[in-house]
Order: structure tokens, then sequence, then C-alpha cells
């Protein structure tokens, strides 16, 4: 993987707006001052490329734009972004490597000594095969408190609650912890044990004919995947509600999984070694309804 090709389009600012411009990706791009380096100081967003097409583009770039207005950034508008986007996908689908591919949008404060341009660019690799492969197996997963009650982010909107800021490095090292502990994931929870969502990705679980989710209010990530779930799970009899739940009941529930744009939808295995209940025809159902099936060839042979 580790040759395999990328690219990079950046967004520069013309005389008539924003422009792209294809950068080659073994050349440095940031400034040793960009906010981005210096201070995780921006938003991002991570879609999937799939045969060609972007999966759940309107949502990702509405929620660039809400996660800019958070962090008082003015970036390029939507369109510029989905001229960024439809350049990097003809980079891609011009020599595939495989069927899916991650396409990230960057946006980040520009640089730290000078206030001027914002940077704005876009990449897009091959997938992370781990994530087509845990979409057709399911995850297992431990808990990982976050240490603030439930209602506590409602309190801080300083903590950028709802944000997909770039500061993942918290996000990054409880995925360490959950591999060191031989999980796939870890989902995390409220101090007084109610579940939240996992370090880049939404949890879902089934309630007889609700399909629920973790209150907005808690201070998650409203996921593009989730949304897209929700808005269509009528059509399998299923109704979409956000109620706060402990880590047990989620045990004990009628199926639970975990969602986002590059993972899809997979099924929850086991959480802290307890099984959780699994329903391989309901999995493929929601699947279907993400947009992103889980791949024939990535279905693993048990
Ligand atoms: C913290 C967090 N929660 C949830 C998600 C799932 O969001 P989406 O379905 O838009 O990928 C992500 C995705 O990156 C995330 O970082």
């Amino acid at each position: 993987v580790s040759d395999a090709p990328r690219y990079v389009t950046v967004l520069t600012r013309g005389f008539s707006g924003p422009e792209v411009r294809r950068q080659d990706p073994s050349k440095a791009l940031l400034s040793a001052f960009d906010l981005a380096a210096t201070r995780g100081d921006g938003a991002f967003e991570a879609l999937l490329v799939r045969d060609g097409r972007v999966v759940g583009r309107h949502r990702h770039l509405e929620r660039l734009g809400r996660s800019a207005a958070a962090l008082g950034i003015s970036g390029p508008g939507p369109d510029a972004w989905a001229a960024l986007v439809d350049d990097l996908v003809e980079q891609w689908t011009a020599r595939p490597t495989g069927p899916e591919a991650v396409l990230k949008l960057v946006l980040t404060r520009g640089d730290e000594g000078r206030p001027g341009p914002v940077t704005a660019y876009g990449t897009v690799a091959a997938l992370d095969p781990a994530l087509p492969r845990q979409r057709a197996d399911g995850v297992h997963l431990v808990v990982l408190c976050l240490g603030v009650p439930a209602w506590g982010r409602r309190l801080t909107p300083w903590l950028l609650p709802g944000v997909k800021s770039l500061s993942y490095a918290v996000n990054q090292a409880a995925k360490r912890e959950a591999a060191a502990r031989g999980a796939d994931d870890a989902l995390f929870t409220t101090l007084e044990g109610l579940v939240l969502e996992g370090p880049s990705s939404t949890l879902l679980w089934r309630e007889g004919r609700h399909l629920c989710t973790t209150p907005m209010n808690y201070g998650v990530l409203p996921g593009t995947t989730q949304a897209e779930v929700f808005d269509r799970c009528g059509e399998l009899g299923l109704r979409g509600a956000e109620r706060g739940r402990s880590v047990r009941e989620v045990v004990r529930s009628d199926g639970a999984w975990m969602c986002s744009s590059t993972r899809g939808v997979a099924a929850v295995r086991s959480i802290d070694g307890e099984e959780v209940s699994q329903d391989p025809a309901l999995t493929a159902a929601l699947q279907e309804l993400s947009g992103v099936p889980a791949p024939v060839a990535a279905r693993s042979a048990a």
C-alpha cells in the first residue's frame, strides 16, 4: 500500500474565487507555521469513494460548513469544495487501485503568524483494507470512559462538541488503547457509564422497532452515515430514536452496529468481552441503506 498512488488537490484563491490546483503528492504542501501543524486548528471530512462515486457528498459538505462556522474559520463555499471533490474523484477513477478509496477534505486557519488566507485541500488514497473487512466480519469493542457527564458538553461549547476538528490526537490514542487491549475499536462512555460513540464512528443499536443512537446533545459528532440510515430505516419498518443508554443496556439490546463513512455499517460482536446479539439479515439491510453494502470479496469465509 505504501507506494500505491494517491492524489492531492489544493483550493487556491484565484481572481474570480477559489480554483482547484493539482499538487504532486510527494511534494511539501503546508507551511511549518500552518495552524493545522502547530495547533490542530481546523476541520476535516473523510468521504468514501466507491466505484467512482462519492457517498454522501452533500451531508459531508454541510458538516464541513458547520465545523468551519463553529471554529470561526471563513473557508471556501460548498461549490468550491464540490469542485475539489470532483477533481480528486477524477484522478482516482483514472487509475483506481481498488473498488474503494478515502477522500479527505482539510481546512485550516492558515499561517500562525500571518493572518490571511485559510489552507484548504483534499486528498484521495486507497482505503485501509481493515475497514471493509470489519464491515463484513463485525467489530469487538472495549469501553473507554471520557470522564465527562452526559450533560457536560452542553455547557462547554468551547470544547467543540459535534465539531469534526483536526484535533484527533485523543481519538487516535483511544484507538491505540483499544488495539492494545486486543479489540477492533473503542466505545466512549460518559462519567455515568452512558454510551457515546467510537473515536471515528457512531453507535447504533436496536430496541424492538426502534433503531437507536446517542442523543446528539451529549456532544457526539452527528454522523452522516447515521443520518442516512435514520432517514431511510422506515423502509425496514424501523424508526430512528436518540436514547441515553448504559453499556449493559446496549449489550442486552436486539443488536448493535458501529457506522461511519469509511467503515460503513459493521455489526458489534462484543463489548468488553460480552457478546452482543447478531442479526446478519438486518446488518445487510442497514448496509444497503447506508449506500455501502459489504463487498462480496471482503466477506470472510466463516
Ligand atoms: C467522532 C466521530 N463520530 C462519528 C463519526 C461517523 O461519522 P460519519 O458517518 O459521517 O463518517 C466519525 C467519523 O469520522 C467521527 O470521527
